[in-house]
C-alpha cells in the first residue's frame, strides 16, 4: 500500500534494528485519513469472505479494526489486557508472550461477543513474533468460530511470525512488509 509506505518512510523511526516508531499516525497520534484507506485497503484484500466480526487487540489495534468495521458494516471486538471492572464471567483467553517488552500477558474476550459460527477477520498493528496473532487465533477457536484472515498494518518480514503462520495455512494480508530496516532506510517487500 504506498501511502503507508510513504507515511512509514516520512514519519516512521528506525529505534534499533528490530523496532520501528511509528507514534506520529499510529501508535499514539492517530492519522485518520491514514487508517480510513487501511480500512478500505483491508475491505479489498478481504472481499472474497463473508465475515461476520472483526477481531483485534487494544489499544493499536482498534483503530485500524474501527476502520475496516466501518467499510463492512461488522462489530469490531477487541481483546482486553487488563482486567476491567466489568469484564467477568464467560471468558475467552489466551496468554500472550511479548518477545519484544519481554513480558506475558493474558487477553480476554467475553463470550458475549464471539460465537460459534461466527467468520472472523483478526486485525492487528504489528506483527513480529506473531504471539499476539496467535492468542487471538486461540481466542476465536475456542469460540468454535472460524479465523478467516489476518490483516496487519505493518509486517516486519525479518521477523518469523508472518512465515509461520502462512506455514501453518494461515492467511496473512499484510498492508506494508519491511524486509529491513535501518536507521537511513526502510526496504519494502
Ligand atoms: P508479536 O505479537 O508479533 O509477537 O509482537 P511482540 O510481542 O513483539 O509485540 C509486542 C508489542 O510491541 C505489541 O504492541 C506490538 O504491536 C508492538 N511492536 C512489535 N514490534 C514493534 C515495532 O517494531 N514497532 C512498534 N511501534 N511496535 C511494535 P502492544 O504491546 O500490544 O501495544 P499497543 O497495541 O497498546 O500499542
Ligand atoms: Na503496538
Ligand atoms: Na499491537
Amino acid at each position: 500500500m504506498q501511502l503507508l509506505q510513504d507515511k512509514i518512510r516520512d514519519f516512521g523511526n528506525v529505534l534499533s534494528p528490530t523496532v520501528l516508531k511509528v507514534d506520529a499516525f499510529l501508535n499514539h497520534q492517530i492519522d485518520a485519513a491514514l487508517m480510513k484507506a487501511v480500512g478500505e485497503e483491508f475491505a479489498e484484500r478481504f472481499k472474497d469472505v463473508q465475515a461476520t466480526k472483526i477481531l483485534t487487540l487494544e489499544s493499536s489495534g482498534i483503530a485500524p479494526a474501527t476502520m475496516l468495521g466501518l467499510v463492512l458494516g461488522l462489530p469490531v471486538i477487541f481483546a482486553r489486557k487488563r482486567k476491567s471492572l466489568t469484564l467477568s464471567g464467560n471468558l475467552l483467553s489466551a496468554t500472550v508472550h511479548s518477545f519484544t517488552k519481554n513480558v506475558t500477558s493474558e487477553i480476554s474476550v467475553s463470550r458475549d461477543f464471539l460465537q460459534a459460527g461466527d467468520q472472523v477477520i483478526i486485525i492487528d498493528d504489528f506483527l513480529a513474533n506473531g504471539e499476539a496473532v496467535r492468542g487471538l487465533l486461540s481466542v476465536v477457536a475456542q469460540a468454535e468460530a472460524t479465523a478467516v484472515g489476518v490483516g496487519i498494518v505493518i509486517e516486519k518480514g525479518f521477523q518469523h511470525g508472518g512465515k509461520e503462520l502462512r506455514d501453518n495455512g494461515v492467511r496473512v494480508e499484510s498492508l506494508a512488509i519491511i524486509d529491513s530496516m535501518d536507521t537511513d532506510h526502510i526496504r519494502f517487500r
